[in-house]
């Protein structure tokens, strides 16, 4: 059969595989193309490997690629890892079994990637690594990097404890954080971008770190657990999320602590729900983490199909909220 006639119809096979084969294992918003906006199918085919819904932001990152992917007119086939790095290693497997065109997946921890993408590389499917970073001997196991840059927005919450304690009036200033999921780019990055910064001085110190795997039931419970270990200790709380410090801000409300003011609360991500509770004066600072991520994948993933020229690390625009800005402005979020 001529080349050019076989690629629509190894197309439309591989879609309907991969419809099959996942919905049956759990995949879901298999997306015929261009449908939602009648765009033109491009006939592209991208699986891609979900972390999880742990969060607003998560939600919000997976709807940005859905939207993208329907506007692109490509074939997006999504599997919820739930938050187990074994799910994501089955999803894409399958991926490269049904020779998708393009993989995406945002890796839930940084280690344990290097079999799995060694055999997308073998079958020549590229990768695309979203949101979060992988640690592998051999960079040429993915292709292109679109994300936060999470070290960063570590060194971003620093700045502004800086700049908060100099208004404060206590000699040393006692820090809880509770940080993400073990093992993830975001939890090791904010981590360190944040210690970097505020370490060597003594003024500050870091009562303890806890992690609340980006959940707000988690930043509950790591809360309830921080009061009892420190009881009014705690000048400031650095949380690595925004559905963590909501979870936190209930627990410290439930113990007539006033969030913002008793404690200044440094929150990462900047989700609507957060950027409220700023504007009311229960957050004092939301450095923002983008997930709108879609468009910038799906541009990329063309480019790479087509052997066009591409970045290898591309990183959305990001901001920081605090309470010494003016945020009427502040068109809402999309998270
Ligand atoms: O990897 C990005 C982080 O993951 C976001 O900060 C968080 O909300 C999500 O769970």
């Amino acid at each position: 059969m001529d080349i050019k006639k076989w690629k629509p119809v190894r197309t439309f096979f591989t879609f309907l595989c991969l419809i099959l084969c996942l919905l049956a294992a759990g995949c879901s918003n298999v997306k015929e193309p261009g449908k939602e906006n009648g765009s033109d199918a491009s006939g592209l085919v991208i699986g891609f490997s979900q972390l999880g819904s742990e969060s607003a932001w998560r939600l919000g990152n997976t709807a940005s690629m859905e939207n993208a992917a329907a506007a692109h007119g490509i074939n997006l086939v999504v599997n919820n890892g739930m938050q187990k790095q074994e799910n994501q290693i089955t999803a894409i497997r399958s991926f490269i079994a049904y020779q998708v065109d393009v993989i995406v997946f945002a890796p839930i921890v940084e280690d344990g990637w290097t079999n799995v993408l060694q055999e997308a590389k073998d079958a020549g499917i590229p990768v695309i690594m979203m949101d979060r970073v992988i640690n592998v001997r051999d960079s040429d196991l993915y292709n292109a990097y679109i994300g936060p840059d999470h070290y960063q927005e570590g060194v971003n919450a620093a700045k502004f404890l800086i700049r908060k304690s100099e208004e404060l009036q206590n000699e040393k200033i006692r820090i809880a954080e509770i940080s993400g999921t073990e093992g993830s780019s975001p939890m090791i990055s904010r981590y360190k971008g944040f210690h970097d910064l505020i370490d060597n001085n003594d003024r500050f110190e870091v009562l303890e770190t806890i992690s609340g795997d980006f959940l707000r039931s988690k930043g509950r419970e790591c809360m309830e657990s921080l009061l009892r270990k420190y009881p009014d200790q705690i000048d400031v709380l650095y949380s690595h999320n925004d559905a963590m410090t909501l979870g936190a801000i209930e627990v410290m409300e439930e113990h007539g602590i006033k969030p913002g003011k008793d404690i200044v609360i440094i929150s990462v991500d900047g989700e609507q729900a957060a950027i409220d509770l700023l504007k009311e004066g229960k957050i004092n600072c939301v450095v923002e983490c983008s997930p709108m991520l879609g468009e910038a994948v799906m541009d990329l993933a063309e480019k790479i199909v087509s052997g066009q020229d591409y970045p290898r690390i591309t990183r959305p625009e990001e901001s920081v909220f605090t309470e010494y800005d003016d945020l009427s402005d502040l068109p809402p979020r999309e998270y």
